[in-house]
């Protein structure tokens, strides 16, 4: 198993959901903390909670991460300081509604920054430290969605196929070394997100520490990537790609 005791881990969006979770299931294992999201209140809460149950060191990061260079400058900044952060969990992102067509172009770079483009160079950033030393966890936040385009959520289901895709081909390139990647592709999980998203989940999600737990034993497993979901949406995410793409975006609907 992985010791996550003693090590920094870098934890995007943990100001709610999955990023909180993280912090709280690493903190008990004995990891010291970075916490970014923007809303800078809970994460000090957060780290308040955690620091006084876990004695571990949290450092609270308020950054908006769709403006244009912000996982680059984050990753300069960290190591600027001399921080070497050996657990990266590229948690943030959000999911939008709507045709291609009615997308407000500002919103559009937003999400490609959160989802794509912050994970895309924190990553890059980052993983030279963790090769240098020969250690390090990457966890990249997909979801089922990163297996099946969908009408009206082109743009959410492109961003988790590239987060797939991505952290597929860096497991390739870590083979061999200490640093353990993974991509966690989960249904739906009772969070904020569909809340932020305006919608509403398919049916009932499941908690919230149940894709914490699957990310830290494919890390263990060194698995590329995990589906986290109920058996029938794990098979139909599999099966989904056997079909004709006329048929597999008709049932998608
Ligand atoms: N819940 C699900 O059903 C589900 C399923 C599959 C995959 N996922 C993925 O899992 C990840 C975590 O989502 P969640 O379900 O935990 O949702 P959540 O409760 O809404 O949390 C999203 C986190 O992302 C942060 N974030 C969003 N935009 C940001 C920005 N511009 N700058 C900095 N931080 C930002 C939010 O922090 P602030 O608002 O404070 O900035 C928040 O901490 C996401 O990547 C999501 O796409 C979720």
């Amino acid at each position: 198993m992985f010791d996550y005791k003693g090590l920094t881990a870098l934890i995007t969006g943990a100001s709610s959901g999955m990023g909180a979770e993280y912090a709280r299931e690493l903190a008990a294992q004995g990891s010291n903390l970075v916490l970014v999201a923007r809303r800078l209140d809970r994460l000090e809460e957060l780290a308040t909670e955690l620091r006084s149950a876990f004695g571990v060191t949290v450092t609270c990061l308020d950054r908006d991460l769709s403006a244009t260079g912000a996982g680059r400058s984050l990753a300069e900044e960290l190591l600027a300081q001399g921080t070497e952060i050996d657990v990266l969990i590229n948690n943030a992102g959000f999911g939008t509604n709507g045709s291609v067509a009615e997308q407000d172009p500002d919103a559009v770079v937003n999400e490609l920054n959160v989802n794509v483009v912050t994970v895309t160079e924190l990553t890059t950033g980052l993983l030279p430290g963790m090769l240098k030393r020969d250690r390090g966890v990457i966890i990249n936040m997909a979801s089922l969605a990163a297996f099946q385009a969908r009408a009206n959520h082109a743009l959410y289901s492109a961003t988790k196929a590239y987060v797939l895709s991505f952290t597929e081909a860096l497991w390739g390139e870590t083979i061999g070394t200490n640093v353990r990647v993974t991509a966690v592709c989960p249904g739906p999980i009772a969070t904020e997100f569909f809340s932020v998203a305006g919608t509403t989940p398919p049916g009932k999600p499941m908690e919230v520490s149940v894709p914490i737990k699957a990310a830290l034993a494919a890390i263990d497993a060194r698995k590329p990537f995990v589906i986290v979901a109920k058996p029938g949406m794990r098979i139909a995410s599999k099966l989904i790609r056997m079909l004709p793409a006329r048929v597999a975006l008709k049932l998608g609907k």
